[in-house]
């Protein structure tokens, strides 16, 4: 049985990927921060571990605690948009911290810690990105701080992949999602994202390796 492992699925994409997974007959592991989001995880058919990704500690007990576990799929779900607005006004301290803790560093403990263990597996990671942090198809400065953020998170992956060549990494757009971050006004419902991108995932090939992808399989659309 193929395992995956979902980090930062307490709700919105993340939970759909873990309901999706198990239901598909994954062994599916999936992290949370709390015990409401690590109930709704067991709810969904997974097995649920505690993980806040901006926790330095966190990691390496989430490591052991999966040791023993051979891994096939990654997908680095966690994300937080932080403050709205553009570069009227620069981001505090504790915004600048708080998003790039969680969309960037989190991913990168994630690639250094797990692309070994897929690379053994010639398994695939998956990091959940963001058209806007496509820096080709910018058009405004909305959303300044989770641009950056993104961008950034997309080149921690091109790079960091390139050591660990068994790996098929991948950035991904889900597309915008009716979640609490997409709102109710976003275009896609989460379970057509979250089935799509699963569609998506499963028809990635070596070439794809580094490339940003659109939920839907599109690979041209996004210059960087
Ligand atoms: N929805 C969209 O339209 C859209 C578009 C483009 C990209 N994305 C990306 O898709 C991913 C999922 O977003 P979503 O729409 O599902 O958003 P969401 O409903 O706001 O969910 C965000 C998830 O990230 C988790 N998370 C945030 N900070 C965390 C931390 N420090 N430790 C552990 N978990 C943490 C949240 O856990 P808690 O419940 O503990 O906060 C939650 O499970 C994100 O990376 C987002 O940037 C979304």
């Amino acid at each position: 049985m193929a395992t995956a492992l979902i980090l930062g699925a307490s709700r919105g994409l993340g939970l759909e990927f873990a309901r999706q997974y198990a239901a598909a007959g994954w062994r599916t592991l999936a992290t949370a921060r709390d015990d409401v989001g690590l109930q709704a995880l067991r709810d969904a058919g997974a097995q649920a571990q505690r993980l806040d990704v901006t926790a330095s500690a966190d990691w390496p007990l989430l490591a052991s605690a999966l040791a023993a576990e051979t891994l096939d799929l990654v997908i680095y779900n966690a994300g937080v948009f932080g403050p709205r607005g553009g570069s009227g006004s620069a981001p505090s301290d504790a915004e600048f911290d708080a998003v790039l803790h969680a969309n960037v560093r989190g991913a990168m403990q994630a690639l250094a810690r797990f692309a070994p263990r897929v690379a053994a597996r010639q398994g695939r990671l998956v990091f959940i990105s963001s058209g806007m942090g496509s820096i080709g198809e910018t058009s405004s400065s909305t959303g300044w701080l989770y641009r950056v953020s993104k961008a950034a998170l997309n080149m921690a992956v091109v790079a960091g992949r390139l050591d660990h060549p068994g790996a098929l990494c991948v950035v991904m757009n889900p597309g915008w999602v009716k979640t609490d971050m997409g709102g109710a006004g976003a275009s896609l419902e989460v379970a057509d994202s979250v089935r799509t991108m699963r569609a998506t995932i499963d028809g990635l090939t070596p070439a794809d390796n580094g490339r940003f992808v659109n939920y839907d399989g599109d690979r041209a659309r996004w210059p960087w």
